[in-house]
């Protein structure tokens, strides 16, 4: 009877140590998974990207990240308003382009769905213009690693539509 008890007390006190110190681990977990789960896109190196556009004029991330070599992005509208009302694109722009001067050539762009014609050695890439519930892929290289803007180049977008590709 006696040394049933402090085996019980022995068992009580090593569950005990081993609680306390699994604990910590947990938290960490749980710490890490949480911010994958928040910012899925910021986080991961992909070359095969999914972006996701919305009738609050945002993009679901302002930060891509890919390797050197060749690229498929899909951008989703997953709002439901049209397209001439809340149209959105991506457009990936090279590195040193002024970003504000393209919008600024881009809204007036009206008949090609704002790519401006003058401006096509300044463009990557870019997606067709979509309204509510639709979605574009594309797929393009890029050998150089660096830096890229990307924007919406829809009328009054720019503002709040717009981020950075980093590519490796
Ligand atoms: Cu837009």
């Amino acid at each position: 009877m006696n040394n049933i008890f402090k085996i019980s007390i022995l068992a009580l006190a090593t569950a005990f140590t081993l609680q306390s110190c699994g604990g910590k681990t947990t938290e960490k977990t749980e710490e890490s998974t949480t911010t994958e789960e928040l910012y899925p896109e910021a986080e991961a190196t992909s070359n095969t990207i999914t972006i996701e556009s919305n009738d609050a004029m945002q993009f679901s991330t302002n930060e891509l990240r890919a390797k050197a070599g060749e690229i498929t992005l899909t951008l989703k509208h997953s709002g439901k308003m049209e397209k001439a009302v809340m149209g959105h694109n991506l457009v990936i722009l090279k590195s040193g382009t002024d970003v504000n001067s393209f919008g600024a050539k881009a809204a007036e762009a009206k008949d090609t769905d704002y790519i401006p014609a003058s401006e096509a050695a300044a463009i990557v890439a870019q997606t067709k213009l979509i309204g509510g519930g639709e979605s574009d892929t594309i797929n393009f290289t890029i050998t150089e690693p660096g830096t890229y803007d990307y924007i919406c180049s829809f009328p009054g977008h720019l503002a709040l539509m717009k981020g950075k590709l980093i590519v490796e």
